[in-house]
């Protein structure tokens, strides 16, 4: 049988277009992962460098007791007891760093109660949830609830 090389040009072509893809992907590959790709891991080394340069916002529960065992010893006594100081009022490393002089922002009572007190079936059973419609009668939820043990 006589084998004709007639047809392979077809197949070239092909070959050459799969290699000109590879040789565009690598191009690309190398112009788009940043430096120290892979070294750790898969991501880029450097980021550890940039997290660990960012301003530390948070400064942990363990800082707001030293001026307000107050407002500690009222948490503690009741149901809220789990929740951090910071959960609700936010990051204060700021406050905490400026000796207390750096007010933190009022909580906005109503959105941030009903965050984790909104009737949601998704949310867990022992979390006690309410419907707003049905439950709140026009005042901010603080004005019957102390925040910092909310028992009625
Ligand atoms: C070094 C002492 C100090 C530390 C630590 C501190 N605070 Fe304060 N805090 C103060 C002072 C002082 C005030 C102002 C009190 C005033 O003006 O009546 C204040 C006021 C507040 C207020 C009320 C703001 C307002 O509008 O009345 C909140 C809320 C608060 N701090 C939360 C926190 C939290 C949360 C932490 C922990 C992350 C914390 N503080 C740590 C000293 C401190
Ligand atoms: C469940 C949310 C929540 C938690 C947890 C919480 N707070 Fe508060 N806190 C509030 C709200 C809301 C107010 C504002 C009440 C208002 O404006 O009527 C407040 C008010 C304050 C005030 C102003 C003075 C006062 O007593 O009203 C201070 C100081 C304070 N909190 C400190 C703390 C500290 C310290 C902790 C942790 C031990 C803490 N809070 C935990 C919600 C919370
Ligand atoms: C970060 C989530 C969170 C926020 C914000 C929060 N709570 Fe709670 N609350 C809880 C959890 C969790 C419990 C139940 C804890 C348990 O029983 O383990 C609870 C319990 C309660 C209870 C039942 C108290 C009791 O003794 O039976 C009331 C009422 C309540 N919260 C009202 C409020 C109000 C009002 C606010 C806003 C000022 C608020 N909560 C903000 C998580 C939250
Ligand atoms: C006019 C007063 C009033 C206001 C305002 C109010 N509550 Fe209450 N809340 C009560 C009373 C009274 C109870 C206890 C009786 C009950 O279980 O209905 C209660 C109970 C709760 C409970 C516990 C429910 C349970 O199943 O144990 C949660 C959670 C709660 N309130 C959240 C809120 C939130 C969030 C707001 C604001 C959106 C709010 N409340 C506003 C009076 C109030």
């Amino acid at each position: 049988m006589r084998v004709s090389f007639q047809d392979a040009k077809h197949l070239i072509s092909l070959v050459g277009l799969f290699a000109a893809a590879v040789g565009v992907f690598v191009i690309l590959r190398a112009a788009v992962v940043p430096a120290g790709f892979g070294k750790y891991g898969h991501y880029r080394a450097g980021a550890i460098d940039d997290n660990r340069a960012r301003a530390v916002k948070f400064a942990g529960q363990g800082e707001c007791v030293y001026c307000h065992d107050a407002q500690l010893q009222v948490r503690d006594s009741g149901r809220h007891k789990t929740i951090s100081c910071e959960a609700c009022h936010g990051p204060q490393a700021k406050h905490v760093a400026s000796d207390g002089k750096e007010k933190p922002a009022k909580p906005d009572v109503i959105p941030l109660c009903l965050n984790c007190h909104e009737k949601d079936a998704a949310k867990p059973a022992f979390l006690p949830q309410v419907v707003k419609a049905d439950h709140y009668t026009g005042t901010t939820c603080s004005d019957c609830h102390q925040p910092h043990n909310p028992k009625m």
